[in-house]
């Protein structure tokens, strides 16, 4: 068996792009199961930089076969725009290296609609989406209306199914949100055109992904946001539609779940988070600041500041469990060079008691405060790092203590975006 799964275990930007595409090496298949063009993984390889959001972070490898899941919602028009950008940038996106799962739901223009007008209709309890239509397309596809790849290379299919939903979406967009109706004719012409472009790339890739770990090929999956924004098991409603763990990889990629061999909770040394929603170690201060000016902590998609904040443990250990987590890489540790002390939450306390695990609802979320253990920071510069051996004391005690608190090994760190900047304590072997 040779599955690993590769997840964010916080809310998001763990560095999950920079992880997959280093893993990848080993790889033959990296796998999207979850999320959409939500999402946003940057990779850096000898300067320059590279941002995805729909295709799996494999696709920087020439001969890695990239796979976009059943599980994932796919808009067309961002998949060929980012197509178009990595050929700009040099890489090669075939037919070869790329397919796309005949039943993954599409993203329609509606979608993006609804999801822009359904946030404004929140007013201040917004969610803070990435407005590309995720949530409205999966809502589509547990209702069972949605429109799949399989669907919009079926000319008939597709125009029967986009003028039935169309119709539908129009009455709410117009008579319940008070925004203006989509032409049937302008959306058909537009989808038609990607319906020829996609035809090539789609395949059953449940098959092809279970083929591919019968044959004992390295196959790795690459999730999208993170375990706290989980739909189930994250900080519901302030979450995102589908579940980014490992507990997403049967569902979205279509294998099962005994396949799964390893899965690697990718985390910062600190925390962060982009949208609303609770996260009890935030920083509305000048430490807050300063860890978002040295980890340039602002929105790969959205472009929006990112929220910062202490590591927290109770998170991550939500995470560990969810996942079956069998280790961790540390990443962003350079950001944390120059403090006098690092706090780091162990537990949270609520009504005068310590709990480890987050409660069910916003509101004794949000009444939790978090216990800090502080720990002597460093001041040297760890961006040549290459060993653990290398790292200042006090940086080598933080480690150790997140493992501690988290129970799981810190089996890789990172100390700067490039793959060079990477560090393996405990071997990764696929
Ligand atoms: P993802 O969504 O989990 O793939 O993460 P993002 O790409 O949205 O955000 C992580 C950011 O941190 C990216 O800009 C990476 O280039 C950068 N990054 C990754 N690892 C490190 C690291 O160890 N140190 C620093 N300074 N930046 C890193
Ligand atoms: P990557 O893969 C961080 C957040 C949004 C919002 C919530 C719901 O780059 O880690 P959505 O558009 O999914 O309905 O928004 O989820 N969110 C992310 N936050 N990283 C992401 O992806 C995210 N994708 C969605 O900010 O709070
Ligand atoms: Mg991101």
């Amino acid at each position: 068996m040779s599955a690993f799964v590769v997840l964010g275990a916080q809310w998001g930007d763990e560095g999950k792009g920079k992880m997959t595409d280093y893993l990848a090496e080993e790889a033959e298949v990296v796998v999207r199961f979850q999320g959409g063009n939500n999402a946003g993984h940057t990779v850096e390889v000898e300067d320059k930089q590279y941002k995805l959001h729909l295709i799996p972070s494999g696709i920087l490898h020439d001969e890695k076969l990239n796979v976009i899941g059943n599980g994932v919602v796919v808009d067309p028009k961002a998949l060929f725009t980012e197509i178009d950008y990595l050929e700009g940038l040099g890489v090669k996106v075939t037919p070869e290296k790329l397919i796309v799962s005949d039943r993954a739901h599409l993203i329609m223009p509606y979608h993006i609609t609804l999801d822009k007008l359904k946030e404004k209709a929140r007013g201040k309890n917004d969610i803070g989406t990435t407005c590309k239509g995720i949530g409205p397309c999966y809502t589509d596809k547990f209702e069972r209306s949605g429109i799949r790849v399989c669907d919009l290379i079926n000319k008939e299919v597709f125009e029967e199914k986009l003028r039935s939903n169309l119709e539908a979406k129009n009455k709410y967009i117009t008579q319940v949100l008070g925004g203006e109706a989509l032409d049937f004719e302008e959306i058909h012409r537009e989808y038609s055109k990607y319906a020829e472009k996609i035809a090539p790339f789609v395949q059953d890739t449940s098959v092809v992904v279970y083929n591919k770990i019968k044959e004992d090929k390295n196959v790795l999956f690459e999730g999208a946001q993170g375990a706290m924004l989980d739909i189930d098991y994250g900080t519901y409603p302030f979450v995102t539609s589908s579940h980014p763990g490992a507990n997403g990889v049967s569902e979205g990629a279509g294998i099962g779940p005994l396949y799964i061999k390893e899965a690697i909770g990718i985390i910062k040394a600190y925390t962060t988070r982009v949208g609303s929603g609770p996260f009890p170690t935030e920083l509305n201060d000048a430490t807050g600041d300063l860890i978002r000016e040295r980890g340039h902590e602002y929105g790969t998609v959205t472009e929006r500041p990112r929220r910062t904040g202490w590591f927290d443990a109770v998170v991550v250990n939500q995470s560990r469990r969810m996942s079956s987590l069998t280790g961790i890489s540390l990443m962003l540790l350079d950001v944390m060079s120059g403090f006098d002390t690092i706090k780091i939450c162990k537990a949270y306390k609520l009504d005068g008691k310590e709990i480890y695990g987050l409660p069910a609802t916003v509101k004794d979320i949000e009444r939790c405060e978090p216990v800090y253990e502080e720990l002597p920071g460093w001041k040297e510069d760890i961006t040549h790092v290459k060993s653990f051996e290398e790292l200042p004391v006090n940086c080598q005690n933080y480690i150790r203590k997140i493992e501690e608190l988290v129970h799981c090994p810190v089996r890789m760190f990172s100390v700067g975006p490039d793959r060079e900047q990477t560090v393996v304590l405990k071997d990764i072997k696929f």
